[in-house]
This record gives structure tokens, sequence and C-alpha cells, in this order.
């Protein structure tokens, strides 16, 4: 009697740790910790000792920064204030991206609008070169407010985008229905602000009001936590075994998987799996999307 009991809550027990899958708290590191300037280096700013930098877009250009490493597997996080006020036609992205022709990339785009006009996260994954998987979201709060956290975790089995701690976008491995997914190409990890006045706002109608530049986006957090590999090296030395690999990151748990629909069902502007003026079949990893 006793015995059984024992193991029942030992089953019990297991069972919600396996569920138990927000990932790691990231922790806040200096900018230079991870990261380099791209381009423009004049137009990054560097407060608090580098724990906070700004992007600042005028008319003659935006700039950017990228990671020092790249990785192959991990979870990255970012925390942004986006552009205030009229950003329309400005772009402020956060992605990862392998740095070859046949190229994998995983990306966060905002695209700014007129004064008190929602913003829209647009994401994207390519695979082998591939891309056309937009999705388009608005979000449930004002991004140019406060910092919020947008971060990914990748890993084989899936690659999850996170605002704050929802997830609103799942790539499952889809191998085994013939789509290609990231695993041998290690990544980069990217931000920049530019503008885009031809497509990003009300799709390009909306044009940069250059009388309000410069354009600023703030930055903090700057958390990496990812295998670290050569940018040739074809897989990661400790695969399998970091806190990502683990069951618990495998998929999403049942209160994800509700927050995720609560953001298609809501927030949800364009998803490419279901246009089908567009795409006339369905891609074939659209359909474990529909097993939500
Ligand atoms: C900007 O605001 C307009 C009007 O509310 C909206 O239709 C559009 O989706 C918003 N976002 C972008 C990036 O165009």
């Amino acid at each position: 009697m006793a015995s059984s009991l024992l193991v029942c809550i030992c089953v019990l027990g297991l069972s919600s740790v396996a569920m138990a899958a927000s990932p790691r708290k990231p922790i806040d590191v200096p900018f230079q910790r991870n990261y380099v300037p791209t381009w423009a280096n004049d137009h990054i700013k560097y407060i608090n000792g580098g724990n906070e930098i700004t992007l600042s877009l005028d008319k003659y250009t935006g700039t950017g920064f990228q990671s020092k490493g790249s990785y192959l597997f991990g979870h990255f996080s970012m925390q942004i204030k986006m552009v205030p006020g009229d950003s329309a036609g400005t772009v402020t992205a956060f992605y990862l991206s392998s740095q070859n022709s046949e190229h994998d990339e995983i990306d966060f785009e905002f695209l700014g609008n007129r004064t008190g006009q929602p913003y829209i996260l647009q994401t994207n994954v390519f695979t082998g070169g591939k891309g056309n998987r937009e999705q388009r979201i608005y979000l449930w709060f004002d991004p140019t407010k406060a910092y919020h956290s947008y971060s990914v975790l990748w890993n084989m089995y899936q690659i999850v985008f996170f605002v704050d701690d929802v997830p609103i976008r799942v790539f499952k491995n889809s191998k085994d229905l013939g789509v290609r997914f990231p695993f041998n190409q290690p990544m980069k990890i990217y931000s920049s602000l530019w503008n885009a006045d031809d497509w990003a706002t009300r799709g390009g109608l909306e044009k940069t009001n250059w009388a309000n530049a410069p354009f600023i986006a703030t930055y903090k957090g700057f958390h990496i936590d990812g295998c670290e590999a050569s940018v040739e090296a074809k897989f990661c030395a400790t695969q399998g075994k970091r806190w990502w690999d683990q069951r618990e990151f495998q998929d999403l748990d049942g209160v994800q998987y509700r927050r995720l629909n609560w953001v298609r069902q809501k927030y949800t502007i364009y998803n490419y799996c279901t246009d089908r003026a567009r795409i006339a079949t369905m891609p074939p990893e659209c359909k474990r999307d529909r097993d939500v």
C-alpha cells in the first residue's frame, strides 16, 4: 500500500517536472560581453557602463550589431524598447542567421507605425536558404513604453519564439515531413535598426518622417546561452547534454500551448500557412500547427 502510494507520488512528481518548460531565466550582461557593432558604430551609444545601449536611425544611416560567437542551439534573449512616437517606416530586427548561401535564419522584425498606431511583429524562419514563412501579430502591450524580452529557444526538436514568457510561434522539426530544419550551421545573433519605408508600414504607404529623426531603440539584457561553435562547425560538441536539449524543452507544455493559441486567436494578422492566394499548397510543416 505505502509503496504503491509512493510510486504514484513519484510518477506525478516526474510528470510535473517534465511539464515545467520555461527557458532558464536570462541573465543581464553588458553589451561588450557578447556583442560588437556591425556597421555605423557612431550610431550606437553606451549607457550605464554598456549595460544598456541605444541604436539610432537618421536619414544618413541606421546601425546594427552582432554576436562575437556563433552558436548551434541554445537560448538567446534581448530586452528591447522600440522606437517611441512616430516610428512609421522603421524596422527594428533581432535575428539569428548562419553565414552561408543556403542559410538558416530565425527572425523577429518589429515594424514601426504612426504615433498611437500599433506596431506589427513579423517573424520568419529560413531553412537551407528558403524563407517565405512570415507570420504577423499585434502585441498585447505598447512595445515602446517599457522593456520587454524577445527570445529564441532552439534545439533539435523545435524553435520557439517568445515574447516575455509567451510563446508566439513554434517551428517544429518536421524533417519527417521533408522540411529542412536548422541543425548543422552555426548562427550568429544580430540586431539592427533601419529604414524600410518601401514596405514596412501599411505595406509602404506610410513613409518615414525624417523631421522626427533620430529614431531611437533601446536595448539591454544581451543574454546568450548557447553551444558556441566555429562558423564551419557541423555539430555542437555538447549536443544533447545541455539544459535546452532535455525533454521538458522538446515540446511546449499545456500552459504554453494555451498561451500560443491565445496569441493565434487574438493577435494574429497574417500566417503564411493559411495564405492560399500566395502559397497554393499548404507547406508541410503547417500541418503540425493544426494539431495544437
Ligand atoms: C499601423 O496602423 C495601421 C492603422 O491602425 C494598421 O492597419 C497597421 O497594421 C499598423 N502597423 C503597420 C506596421 O503597418
